[in-house]
């Protein structure tokens, strides 16, 4: 196993999206395999240059003067790499690294039973930060503004208020929906930092440092096809890697070349622009039967039978970057670029969005 300890009580069973190639989402393969290629310093990790200097400055700065790192929120979408710049960052400082999770953290009492095992400089990652609870979170706020933890001993007319102080130590919380996260929490944070789709020439690069790792022989133009597939996302690209070291296995001299890749992609029905069925599915609802929108995303999700939360986290973002999708207040509209890539005639419209007829 690794350093880390995990605290508080598991999150209850989490209903996982179906299991797609391309989702940015964690499976349940993931993990092992994470672990082992996961980047455990800031020099080993591969892109992102603008959020790495940051951090380099953020992390120097603190050792400098021999203090806890800031507190630092990371968000984006998934599988970019919150929670591995996170063991990063503690790995950076030589300080322990305890994980949590939003939904694990039930009652007030198990965060302040958390709060007091700290020690001085100790990073605690609260993964999925935005699912904590309200009463929670009213804990967390001096506990990381003040280092002080305020709690109530006893109950009724006995209830005594006591404050205790806190080793100064250092939270980084990772979400997914910055959107959902309260603004007071939000505002503990010294350090907040998004994460950006890497570029293909990145992508290529972690495949390639990956199927080292993995023993496997991966050609150039192997690692290019997965990167040109790989929506700009760490997970699906290694996720795709290990899909196709199994086809050239089976099927071929245990090479990843080329053409083992278009054919093994090509056998996972993912597109060039690495688009599957459910972003395929998604992209024909909008355009056929709500007439290319404007669509809430409820009304969509229920119209292809799909989590709203599948589509809101995994399929919206890399639509959104490749410019095949608006989000106007009334909902997520197909573009021109859309309408091209699923080969269907682009109706005209007027300014107002209405069809010309
Ligand atoms: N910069 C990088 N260089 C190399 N590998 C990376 C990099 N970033 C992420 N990875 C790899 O991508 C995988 C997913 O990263 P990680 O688990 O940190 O994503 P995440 O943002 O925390 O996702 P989630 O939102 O689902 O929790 C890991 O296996 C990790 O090894
Ligand atoms: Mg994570």
């Amino acid at each position: 196993m690794t350093d880390e300890r995990t605290v508080g009580d598991q999150s209850p069973i989490k209903r996982q999206p179906a299991e797609r190639t391309i989702s940015g989402a964690a499976q349940s393969g993931d993990q092992q395999v994470d672990h082992a290629l996961r980047p455990r310093s800031l020099q080993e990790m591969i892109g992102q240059e603008r959020l790495r200097d940051k951090m380099q400055i953020l992390v120097e700065a603190a050792r400098q003067r021999g203090d806890a790192l800031d507190h630092v929120l990371l968000y984006g979408p998934p599988g970019l790499g919150k929670t591995t710049l996170s063991h990063i960052l503690a790995y950076e400082m030589s300080a322990n690294f305890k994980v949590t999770a939003g939904p694990a953290i039930e009652k007030a009492g198990d965060l302040a039973a958390i709060l007091t095992n700290l020690r001085k400089g100790d990073v605690l990652f609260i993964d999925e930060i935005h699912r904590l609870g309200r009463a929670v979170e009213e804990i967390l706020y001096p506990a990381m503004e003040d280092f002080s933890l305020n709690i109530v001993v006893g109950s009724g007319p006995g209830a005594r208020n006591i404050q205790l102080s806190l080793p100064k130590f250092t939270v980084i919380g990772a979400t997914t929906r910055l959107a959902l996260m309260t603004s007071p929490l939000r505002a503990r944070f010294g350090v907040v930092e998004r994460f950006d789709f890497y570029e293909p020439a990145a992508i290529q690069e972690i495949v390639i440092r990956a199927a080292r790792l993995l023993e496997t022989r991966v050609e150039p133009a192997g690692a290019h096809a997965i990167a040109r597939r790989a929506r700009g996302t760490p997970r699906v690209a290694l996720r795709m890697l290990r899909r196709l070291r199994d086809y050239a296995q089976v099927r071929a001299n245990g090479i990843v070349d080329a053409a083992v890749a278009e054919e093994a992609l090509s056998l996972l029905e993912i597109d060039d622009l690495g688009l599957d069925d459910l972003d395929r599915r998604v992209l024909d609802a909008i355009i056929v039967k709500f007439s290319g929108g404007p669509v809430g995303l409820d009304t969509l999700a229920a119209s292809i039978s799909e989590e709203s939360d599948t589509i809101m986290d995994v399929v919206e973002p890399y639509l959104l970057q490749l410019g095949f999708l608006d989000r106007t207040p009334r909902g997520r509209v197909a573009t021109r670029a859309a309408y091209a890539h699923m080969r269907m005639t682009y109706p005209e419209r007027s300014e107002q969005g209405t069809l010309f007829t």
